[in-house]
């Protein structure tokens, strides 16, 4: 990650000062960050969605990344003067549509299908997320969905629908806040009995 961090490094910096420096952005982690961007490059996805953009620090990971396989980074942001920090702070990248709302109004209005979910927005709003996402979700889509350990109870539903479902294989991992990564069939393996 030592190249892209000096490529990037006045972008970089820029975040870095805002989190400092402004109350409630909640950023996540840099560790999380660089797992997003090798997820990305792992997966090469031709769309991705991100649900809660705040401003636009895990937006700029997962675009550099998107970069590398010509993908496109939707993303969405319900608070005005978060939204309108990110335009600026994303100024200068090619690869993303920012949308301000509701994702709960504007995911249903979504013609595009996804290979690649980022949800990091209202906790307790998870489990709607997902539900309105599934038919927008191609084969083999991935799902990273931030705070699952430290919002466990917020999120409880959102785990537990994934869980259950025989459409997803998920795994949580450990790391800041917790995350887990979720993979979407449209084709369900039947076992022999
Ligand atoms: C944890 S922050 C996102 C941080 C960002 N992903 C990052 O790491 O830089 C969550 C954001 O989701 C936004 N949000 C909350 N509920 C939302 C909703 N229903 N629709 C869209 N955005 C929402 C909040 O305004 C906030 O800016």
């Amino acid at each position: 990650m030592k190249n892209i961090k000096e490529l990037y490094k006045y972008e970089l910096a820029r975040f870095e000062v805002q989190k400092k420096n402004l109350r409630r952005l909640w950023n996540i982690p840099q560790e999380t960050a660089e797992l997003l961007y090798t997820l990305v490059l792992t997966k090469s996805p031709k769309h991705i969605l991100e649900i809660g953009t705040s401003n636009g620090f895990s937006t700029f990971w997962l675009s550099i990344a998107a970069e590398s396989c010509d993908a496109v980074v939707d993303t969405i942001e319900v608070d005005k003067d978060r939204f309108k920090l990110a335009k600026r702070n994303l100024k200068n990248r090619k690869n993303i549509i920012q949308r301000f709302g509701k994702a709960e109004l504007i995911i249903p209005e979504l013609i595009d299908k996804y290979d690649f979910v980022f949800i990091d927005a209202g906790k307790i709003n998870y489990i709607d997320y997902i539900k309105i996402l599934i038919n927008k979700l191609n084969n083999n889509a991935v799902i990273v969905a931030d705070n699952v350990i430290s919002h466990y109870d917020t999120v409880k539903e959102y785990l537990d629908y994934i869980k259950s479902s025989e459409r997803f294989d998920s795994v949580t991992l450990n790391i800041d806040s917790g995350l887990n990564i979720a993979v979407y069939k449209t084709d369900i393996i039947k076992i022999k009995e």
